[in-house]
């Protein structure tokens, strides 16, 4: 049987290599190859190219295992886990040429639906930061292999909360509704954009909490591990697990006190 840190050890590898290269393709220039559900919902060769490498990584070290990627879609294995992988979180900042852009690529046991998966090892590589996040269930979160640790408990008024926004247009609008009711409530607002160093930010202490609408699988599969793995609280709406409607991660006390705040009416 394979652990859990074995599979994380396997993850990093490939995740930064693949880092290597779309900081390389970053350097050499990057061009908008489609647009997915809408105008603004982008993919660049480099995103297509880092995936397809990922896959035949994977296939070739562990052929019995699914995968479920962002650009290339979902094959089931035998083994009973899969990889969830995000070639290029934060496809727009990458366009722009803004460092915050991840290679994220995480292993689940179970169906891989974030309500019912259990995620066994993450990693979140920026290779414009040179940082590596990782994490194994149970075996606790680093950057660049030294231990990481949420932020202590703040009062909500005292929290730095990232968040971010969907691709299309009326989602939007109902995201930024909601920042209308909390921005008064909080320190300051974040918008990075890139789900997964969102994720490792509340991991590291970057940001005390971070939630939003409408995440991906991939989007926080690896991220979700770390964070949690670093302390913090990880779930969807009402304890519920995070899913496609509704994620927040934050310090226990901090993510209960944001969930109220996002539970009165309106938000
Ligand atoms: C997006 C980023 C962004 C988040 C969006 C995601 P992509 O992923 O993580 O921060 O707000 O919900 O779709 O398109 O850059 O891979
Ligand atoms: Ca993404």
């Amino acid at each position: 049987m394979t652990t859990p840190s074995e599979l994380l050890e396997l993850a990093t590898r490939i995740a930064v290599t693949t880092g290597d290269l779309i900081a390389r393709r970053r350097a050499e220039g990057v061009r908008v190859a489609a647009s997915k559900s809408s105008l603004e919902d982008v993919v660049t060769d480099a995103d297509r190219e880092a995936e397809t490498l990922i896959r035949s990584l994977i296939a070739e070290a562990r052929p019995e295992d699914g995968f479920l990627g962002e650009e290339s879609g979902a094959e089931a294995g035998t083994s009973g886990l899969t990889w969830v992988v995000d070639p290029i979180d934060g496809t727009v900042n990458y366009l722009y040429g803004i460092r915050q852009y991840a290679v994220s690529i995480a292993v689940v046991e179970g169906e891989p639906e974030p309500e019912t998966w259990r995620a066994l090892a993450g990693v979140v590589v920026n290779p414009a930061a040179d940082e590596v996040f990782a994490a194994s269930v149970g075996g606790g979160a680093t950057l660049n292999g030294l231990p990481i640790r949420v932020a202590p408990p703040v009062d909500l008024s005292q929290a730095l909360v990232g968040t971010g926004f969907g691709y299309l247009a009326e989602r939007r609008v109902e995201q930024a509704k909601v920042l209308v009711g909390l921005v008064a409530q909080v320190r300051d607002i974040r918008r990075q954009g890139s789900a997964a160093l969102d994720l490792c930010a509340v991991a590291t202490g970057r940001l005390n909490a971070y939630f939003e609408r409408g995440l991906k699988p991939w989007d926080h599969a690896a991220g979700g591990l770390i964070a949690a793995e670093a302390g913090a609280r990880v779930s969807g709406r009402g304890g519920a697990s995070a899913s496609s409607e509704f994620l927040v991660a934050a310090e226990p006390s901090v993510a209960a006190a944001l969930e109220s705040v996002l539970d009165e009416p309106g938000n």
